[in-house]
């Protein structure tokens, strides 16, 4: 059983069960790539100040790396009474390169260690995501312009409200990930501080050239105090924030086209690579890829309920509680990803069936377009609404469209109607009419599809 970092003033020795309880090893390994990227940094910095002499930096350097290449490798054993990620590196090191990497851990706590590695682990994550955020903007952008004049019932309520364009549809998913990205970027920048050291909370009592590990790092600034820098969890707060937003993005787009693919419905067919069948009935093609993206984003509000409560009251500093904040980020980092992944896949492939759109308008869709037109004439909006509600009844008593009844018939209603009202009556008409910017017309979609273009190709860097 290896010999623990802090056993100097134990008698006793730990029960095996606890020993257990208290690993994280079994998933902070996931970070073990940072942990030694943060080594590497605090031994030149220990170098700069004396602590560890040339020689010695250079037996540090190269035992880092080849614990680097075992971990690699998965040749070195990662077992429990390691404890953790911190642990394991620094044991190994000095197993192999002696005194010098016992002196690794100078002015260095694992508090203000792990949350290095966090944030290490997190710029990453959070580089890849809003790399994936950008993929899929670019596939609903090429979808909505490969089908821009596709018309189709919008909804609220799921009940037919207004004819609107599909490519309309598309876009309004398209600005809702150019937020998500901007979340994720606002959680990039905030997460991009280096807290080496604040040592275990009050700071390290060497003279740490912060600056120094900055730099190394790569970060763009500081943490501006000790305390704060080994509480801190808001960056994987944030982080777990944004993908919980992004998820619920994702989950109504998913029942919209699940709804879609159903033969009612046929306004989209997903590709054979993103469906799956019944092991039963033979005919099925399940939406499975949709199904699933949409639950999993239970599992990821779930991890930021998780993260939450945990944080709650912990008292200042750091506490064990803590340790508890990297699963949740780990098996969300993992769910975004391929959610992330699925679901750009059925936007690049799936089938839009714009004859059916268009075929499913129903006969009153036009009811507001009715009432437009007796608004134009002077009619306070008020009274048209009820004329036209009127004669949405009537033509649903004859089993005909609102634009199939005749003017007599609309006449008797009011008599500002007249024989200009077939110009209006169409789903073409009612979309041109929704010109204005952040319209379903026809203009405003390519303006908004241009925008979007510009802001995919000059959108802010993410580092
Ligand atoms: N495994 C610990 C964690 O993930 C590392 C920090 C341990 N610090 C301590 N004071 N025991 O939170």
């Amino acid at each position: 059983m290896a010999e623990k970092l802090w056993g100097g003033r134990f008698e006793g020795s730990t029960e095996e069960l606890m020993e257990k309880f208290n690993a994280s090893i079994g998933f902070d390994q996931r970070l073990y790539k940072m942990d030694i990227e943060g080594s590497r940094a605090q031994a030149r910095a220990l170098a700069r100040m004396g602590v560890l002499t040339k020689q010695e930096l250079e037996q540090v350097l190269k035992g880092l790396n080849r614990v680097e290449r075992e971990l690699d490798a998965g040749t070195l054993p990662l077992t429990d009474d390691l404890e953790d990620i911190h642990t394991a590196v620094e044991k190994r090191l000095t197993e192999l390169v002696g005194d010098a990497g016992a002196k690794i851990h100078t002015g260095r706590s694992r508090n203000d260690q792990v949350a290095l590695d966090e944030r290490l682990f997190l710029r990453e994550t959070v580089a890849n995501t809003i790399a994936q955020i950008e993929r899929v903007m670019g596939a609903v952008l090429n979808v909505a312009e490969a089908h821009l004049d596709i018309l189709m019932p919008g909804y609220t309520h799921v009940q037919q409200a207004q004819p609107i364009r599909f490519s309309h549809y598309a876009m309004a998913l398209f600005w809702m990930l150019a937020r998500d990205r901007s979340r994720f970027e606002d959680c990039w920048k905030r997460a991009n501080a280096m807290p080496l050291g604040s040592g275990a909370l009050a700071g390290s009592a060497y003279p740490v050239d912060r600056e120094f590990l900055r730099e190394e790092l790569g970060f763009d600034r500081i943490t501006e105090n000790s305390i704060d820098a080994v509480s801190d969890r808001d960056y994987f707060l944030e982080y777990l924030s944004a993908s919980s937003i992004l998820m619920a993005h994702l989950s109504r787009f998913c029942e919209d086209l699940i709804i879609w693919s159903s033969s009612e419905f046929g306004f989209v067919e997903l590709d054979d690579a993103f469906s799956t069948g019944s092991s039963m009935m033979p005919q099925k093609k399940n939406p499975d890829s949709l199904e699933l993206v949409r639950g999993k984003t239970g599992r990821v509000y779930g991890n930021l309920m998780s993260l939450l409560t945990a944080m709650k009251g912990v008292s200042l500093a750091y506490a064990k509680d803590m340790q508890e904040d990297k699963e949740p980020v780990f098996d969300t980092a993992e769910t975004v990803q391929m959610s992330l992944s699925v679901f750009s896949g059925v936007w690049q492939t799936m089938k839009i069936k714009g004859e059916r759109m268009a075929d499913a308008i129903d006969g009153t869709i036009l009811a507001t377009d009715l009432a437009d037109y007796l608004v134009r004439k002077g009619v306070p909006f008020r009274r048209c609404h009820r004329i036209v509600g009127e004669l949405v009844k009537t033509a649903l008593a004859r089993g005909q469209k609102l634009e199939e009844l005749d003017l007599p018939t609309l006449r008797a209603a009011s008599e500002v109607f007249d024989t200009d009202i077939q110009e209006i009556l169409s789903a073409e008409a009612s979309t041109a009419q929704r010109n204005l910017d952040g319209g379903t017309g026809r203009d405003s979609v390519l303006r908004q599809i241009e925008a979007g273009r510009r802001l995919l190709t000059d959108g802010e860097a993410s580092g």
